[in-house]
C-alpha cells in the first residue's frame, strides 16, 4: 500500500504576517504543529506574545516581530529578525490584510488608500522581500521556497460593500499568478488561497448584523464553516508536495461563490 502522504514542515522557517488573531493566528499554529519554526508577524505586539505562547505551550517553536506590512523597512527588519533567530525563511504566508464594510460611494480616499497600502503594497512587499532573500539563499537549486498569498472570493464575486476590497483581491490573485512566473526557475512556488467568508475579527461585524445573517441564508449550503477547512490546502502549499505546483489559485468556501 502507498505510504500516507503527510505534510511534515519539519526543518523549515515560516513567517506568517497578520498572525495576531484570525485565519493568521490559526496559521501559525498550524505550520508549527507541522514542525515549522514559525515567525508570527503583525502590528500588536501584545497579541503576538499571546499566539507565540499558545504555541510554545504545545511544544512548537515560535517567535513574534511586530511588522508593518505596508512599509518596507518595517518588512526588512522583521525579515532580518526572522533569519537571526532561525536562518533564512522559506515559506511565507502573506495573510495581512484589511477590510471596510462600505459600499463604493460612502468609501474616502483614505479609505481606499487604506485597503490598496495593507492588501496589495503589503502582500507585494512580504512576497518580494522573502524571495530576494531566498534567491540569495540558493533557492534555486534547493528548490524550497514555497509562498501562499491569501486572496478572497471577492476577487471573482461581486458581495455587497466589497467593491475596492474585491479589487484588492483580484490584485493578489494577480500577483500570485506573476510572481509565480517571475520566479518559476528559482526555486519558489508562489501560490493563492482565496477563502470564502469565515469568522474573524474583520467578519464579526458583519455576521452579527442581519445583513450577515441573510448572505449566510443566500450561500448554496446556507451555513458557515470553521476556518480549519483552509488548513490542508495551506499544509500542501507549504510542503514539498507543491514542488510542482506554482501560480494556482485555490477557492476554500463552502460553494459560497457558486
Ligand atoms: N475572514 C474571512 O472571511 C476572510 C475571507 C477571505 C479572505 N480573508 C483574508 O484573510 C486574511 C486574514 O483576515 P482575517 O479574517 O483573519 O482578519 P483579522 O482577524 O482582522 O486579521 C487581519 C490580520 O492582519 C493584520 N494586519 C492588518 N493590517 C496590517 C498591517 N498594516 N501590517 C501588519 N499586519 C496587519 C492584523 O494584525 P495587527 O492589527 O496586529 O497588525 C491581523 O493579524 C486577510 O487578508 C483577509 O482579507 C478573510
Amino acid at each position: 500500500m502507498a505510504e500516507a502522504l503527510t505534510f511534515d514542515l519539519s526543518g523549515r522557517v515560516a513567517l506568517v504576517t497578520g498572525a495576531s488573531s484570525g485565519l493568521g493566528a490559526g496559521f501559525a499554529k498550524l505550520l508549527a504543529s507541522a514542525g515549522a519554526k514559525v515567525v508570527l508577524t503583525a502590528r500588536r505586539a501584545d497579541k503576538l506574545a499571546e499566539q507565540v505562547a499558545a504555541i510554545e505551550a504545545d511544544g512548537g517553536q515560535a517567535i513574534g516581530v511586530t511588522m508593518d506590512v505596508t512599509d518596507a523597512a518595517s518588512t526588512a527588519a522583521a525579515y532580518d529578525a526572522a533569519e537571526a533567530a532561525f536562518g533564512t525563511v522559506d515559506t511565507i504566508v502573506a495573510n495581512a490584510g484589511v477590510a471596510t464594510e462600505k459600499m463604493a460611494m460612502g468609501l474616502s480616499v483614505e479609505e481606499v488608500d487604506f485597503l490598496l497600502a495593507a492588501n496589495i503594497r503589503g502582500v507585494f512587499l512580504t512576497a518580494t522581500e522573502g524571495a530576494r532573500r531566498l534567491d540569495k539563499a540558493g533557492s534555486r537549486e534547493r528548490q524550497h521556497g514555497r509562498i501562499v498569498l491569501i486572496g478572497s472570493i471577492t476577487a471573482e464575486k461581486i458581495f455587497p460593500a466589497t467593491s475596492v476590497y474585491g479589487a484588492t483581491k483580484a490584485a493578489v490573485r494577480h500577483l500570485g499568478k506573476a510572481l509565480a512566473r517571475e520566479w518559476a526557475r528559482r526555486g519558489i512556488s508562489v501560490n493563492v488561497i482565496q477563502p470564502g467568508y469565515f469568522a474573524s475579527e474583520m467578519t464579526a461585524e458583519l455576521f452579527e448584523s442581519d445583513v450577515g445573517a441573510a448572505m449566510i441564508k443566500s450561500f448554496p449550503r446556507q451555513r458557515m464553516r470553521p476556518a480549519s477547512d483552509l488548513d490542508m490546502p495551506l499544509l500542501m502549499l507549504c510542503s514539498d508536495a507543491a514542488l510542482g505546483i506554482t501560480g494556482s489559485v485555490i477557492t476554500v468556501d463552502d460553494g459560497q461563490m457558486l
